[in-house]
């Protein structure tokens, strides 16, 4: 007449909760995205409490260090150009913003780990992630652009780079041009299951690259696809990989798990801008309570099996206000 099992028992104070807790967390578990340019720092428009960084924005700084103080360890750099060509040139100049940032970075605080995204779609005019030649995004030519940016990023020090075009081929291409540059040491972190999404709008606005003509669909991945999702794993494992990452990550967390399960090597997630904005929109709107809300996306993501999380939620998830 009593139930067998009771597993209220396990809910029944917050002690023995947090005793049975299987998912927490860590500040450690989080990588920050970061826009930096040479221009002034400003707001972007559609994207709530993201900035277009100076790179020398003293409060830059100061605002990084509250976040490493609380236990941050990671931040992944997007730069914003001032120049876009036909080629994306801006990219893999050694003075660039980004390279100067991450050299600054370095220098500052030695022990963060500093990941770069590599691609082209910010530094130039059409917006592609690949070269474009007659309405056609040519894959095996934006390859050696792509080794060119992540060569020079890990000559100003980054620790990971990070290519997110969806090019084929483009992990071993970049392994070997950073091999021979001698940076054996230099991660991968690729942007292996990267979809054809609606939720990138605020990134696009904030990085100045959304496509000027068609979209990314002959490169992003169809969000209909799992199957394909585990090759472009496999593959990206294959040529070395170093982190395999799924884009974005709340539509998306059981290809989060999938890999998770088949792969030894970490993977990312990344909670992007769209999901994001629509959350923090919802906390402006007061249909959520903050903390819980993104306590609870977090948890999620690493719950699915991330072993990365990066989201724009840092500075709320650590309680440190963006201009203090
Ligand atoms: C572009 C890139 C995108 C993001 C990271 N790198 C968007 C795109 O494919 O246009 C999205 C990040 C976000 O939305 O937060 N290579
Ligand atoms: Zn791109």
């Amino acid at each position: 007449m009593f139930p067998t099992r009771r597993l209220r028992r396990y809910r029944k104070s917050e002690g023995i909760r947090k005793l049975l807790s299987e998912t927490e967390v860590l500040p450690s578990d989080l990588m920050y995205p970061i826009f930096v340019w040479d221009g002034r720092t400003e707001e972007i428009k559609g994207f709530p409490d993201q900035k277009r960084w100076n790179i020398d924005d003293p409060k830059l700084f100061k605002f990084l260090e509250k976040l490493f103080e609380r236990g941050l360890l990671s931040v992944l750099v997007f730069g914003v150009a001032t120049e876009k060509d036909e080629i994306g040139s801006e990219g893999w100049k050694d003075d660039g913003a980004v390279q100067k940032f991450v050299k600054k970075m370095k220098k500052t605080f030695p022990e963060i780990v500093v990941a770069t995204d590599v691609c082209l779609c910010t530094w130039k005019k059409d917006g592609h992630c690949g070269v474009v030649e007659n309405g056609e995004i040519i894959n095996d030519k934006t390859l050696e652009y792509l080794a060119k940016i992540a060569l020079s990023h890990a000559s100003a020090g980054a620790d990971i780079v990070a290519p997110s075009d969806m090019m084929d081929g483009r992990v071993k291409y970049i392994r070997e041009k950073l091999d021979e540059n001698k940076f054996f040491n230099t991660l991968i972190m690729s942007y292996s299951a990267k979809y054809s999404s609606s939720l990138y709008g605020p990134f696009r606005s904030a990085a100045e690259s959304a496509p000027a003509f068609g979209d990314r669909s002959t490169y992003q991945m169809k969000i209909t696809q799992s199957k394909e999702a585990l090759l472009e794993a496999y593959l990206d494992y294959e040529e070395g990989a170093d982190i395999i990452m799924v884009k974005p990550a709340l539509f998306y967390l059981d290809i989060i798990k999938t890999l998770k399960e088949k792969f030894l090597i970490p993977v990312s997630a990344f909670n992007v801008s769209g999901e994001y904005s629509m959350i923090k929109l919802g906390i402006k709107s007061e249909i959520f309570d903050e903390k819980r809300i993104i306590y609870e996306t977090l948890t999620a993501i690493k719950r699915a099996g991330a072993d990365i999380i990066i989201t724009y939620f840092v500075p709320e998830f650590l309680e440190v206000k963006i201009f203090s």
